[in-house]
């Protein structure tokens, strides 16, 4: 405890909103040569991976598993004994920062008892300043940071702070390189999420994520095609492809022959039985995707489209350069090619000034649309980021019965949406047994929709014709046919 620290170097926002198009994304292998002192002291030792966040955090979590297991190390879930427990942290909405403050403390007395004890903090969260700072002057048992952009670095980062028995803090604020080769564990058997880009360019005034995980990058086509064939070989059924944005695809690649339209084609003729990807821009979005989306049976019928707010000015404080009549464009051109297609979106509620004629043209947006779910989150201020400056009169109690209104809206077109699946024939991917009875498996339908059926574990990955006889508002229950 109180070991002197190591800064290597520490985030900085300003730095990480530069960014540099002049050059193409750096490609750069993983190096996974193991430090001699390092593969000594891991050997047997135990690990715990804490993951909040999104799917491209879940996928990071995934390497650093993969990266601990190369040493040898054993998993456990029991972090007050494990000899390493790394936080994957989540910057998105405040609420999830304050949670690791908590977590971090509840670890205290057992780094007080093992003083070798690494306690790490990684993920988005360690790409922020204030945050970071924080952790360095109140957990002083914390003591190996890094951030989104040197996960590749883990062995060396760890080997650091066991040797030199101090504080390692190594957050890098630059745009980013495309590593390829990193080791990969998966978490499910059967689904997987692929990356297909890192990064974001587009600074949505409300988001801290383009700070957090720097210029956009895209993945080669060859790369993302042959972790796909690699998975299908495997048996898995289903891939997610992953991007902030997939409808920029390629376009930091600055190669017109490389779009999101033909790298969808090309994982589709990979043959394997299903492909979903997220998240989309309205912005960035192309006829081009829906056509090959209706072309593929092996592309599932459903789309995630954030949203973010049904007013136009409101929109454009956003910096999301579309308006609503585009958006409904895009959902009646979807609805064209892909007419049973589920859709679901992401709505921030209570943006800085959010007038009560901005928030009705969000509720008729929904009304009109009829979203199948939706994701709904009340505007969490994010220091760094243009929006965290916006002055912002609106009451906080207007905020939240606005998001009350928004969820009855929701929750009407989604419970309409389940009922109309009740006598249908579907087919599920089960992938787990049901959290709340271990008498009926869990899975999707292609249409993305839960379903529970009465049977036994050895349904696990497979893919079943199921008849729907009962509906949920986000759940379906069925029976095997
Ligand atoms: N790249 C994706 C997802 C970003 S994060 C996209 O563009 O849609 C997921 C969702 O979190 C966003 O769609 C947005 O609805 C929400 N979100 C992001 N920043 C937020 C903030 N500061 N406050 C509240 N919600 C936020
Ligand atoms: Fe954030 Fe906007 Fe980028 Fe999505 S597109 S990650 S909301 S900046
Ligand atoms: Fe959170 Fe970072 Fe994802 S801020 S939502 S984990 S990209």
């Amino acid at each position: 405890m109180n070991k002197k620290i190591e800064t290597i170097s520490f985030p900085d926002l300003a730095k990480a909103r530069k960014r540099d198009f002049s050059s193409l994304p750096l490609l750069r292998k993983a190096d996974l040569k193991i430090p001699e002192e390092l593969k000594k002291w891991a050997e047997g030792k135990t690990f715990t991976v804490f993951t909040s966040g999104c799917q491209a955090n879940v996928r990071d979590s995934e390497i650093i598993i993969a990266y601990l297991l190369m040493l040898k190390m054993i998993r456990t879930e029991d972090s007050l004994k494990a000899d390493l427990v790394l936080f994957n942290t989540c910057a998105i909405r405040e609420n999830a920062e304050k949670k690791i403050y908590g977590e971090l403390g509840a670890l205290k007395q057992s780094a007080l008892e093992n003083k070798d004890k690494i306690i790490g903090v990684c993920g988005c969260m360690a790409q922020e300043e204030k945050p970071m700072k924080y952790i360095r002057d109140n957990f002083p048992y914390a003591n190996l940071v890094f951030g989104t952009h040197n996960i590749d670095s883990l062995f060396s980062l760890l080997n650091e702070c066991i040797v030199s028995k101090k504080r390692i803090f190594d957050v890098c604020s630059t745009q980013g390189e495309v590593v390829e080769n990193l080791p990969s564990y998966r978490f499910d058997k059967n689904k997987a999420y692929v990356n297909i880009m890192y990064g974001c360019d587009n600074f949505c005034t409300y988001c801290i994520v383009p700070y957090t995980r720097g210029r956009q990058r895209s993945r080669q086509i060859e790369e993302i095609v042959k972790e796909v064939e690699c998975l299908r070989d495997k048996g898995y059924k289903e891939v997610t492809l992953l991007g902030q944005n997939v409808n920029a695809y390629g376009y930091d690649l600055k190669d017109e022959n490389v779009t999101f339209a033909k790298l969808l084609e090309a994982v589709a003729k990979t043959d394997i039985p299903r492909i979903r990807f997220m998240t989309s821009h309205p912005a960035y979005f192309k006829e081009d995707v829906f056509k090959v989306m209706s072309e593929h049976e092996n592309i599932m019928p459903q789309l995630h489209l954030p949203l973010q707010s049904g007013s136009d000015s409101i929109l454009k404080k956003m910096n999301r350069h579309y308006d609503s009549k585009q958006y409904m464009d895009l959902v009646h051109m979807l609805r064209r090619y892909i007419p049973d297609v589920y859709l679901t979106t992401d709505i921030i509620v209570g943006f800085p000034n959010e007038t009560d004629e901005d928030f009705e043209d969000t509720l008729k947006l929904c009304e009109e649309v009829k979203f199948d779910n939706a994701f709904t989150f009340i505007f969490s201020p994010r220091e760094g980021t243009p929006a965290y400056l916006m002055e912002d009169k609106t009451d906080p109690k207007v905020k939240s019965e606005r998001f009350d209104r928004l969820l009855k809206v929701i929750d009407k077109s989604a419970t309409e949406s389940a009922e109309k699946e009740i006598g249908k024939i579907e087919e599920v991917l089960f992938d787990s047994v049901s959290k709340k009875n271990d008498e009926m498996i869990s899975g999707y339908t292609r249409h993305d929709r839960l379903v529970h059926v009465k049977g036994t574990k050895d349904l696990i990955g497979q893919i079943r014709k199921v008849k729907i006889i009962e509906s949920h508002t986000y759940s379906l229950i069925g029976e095997l046919i």
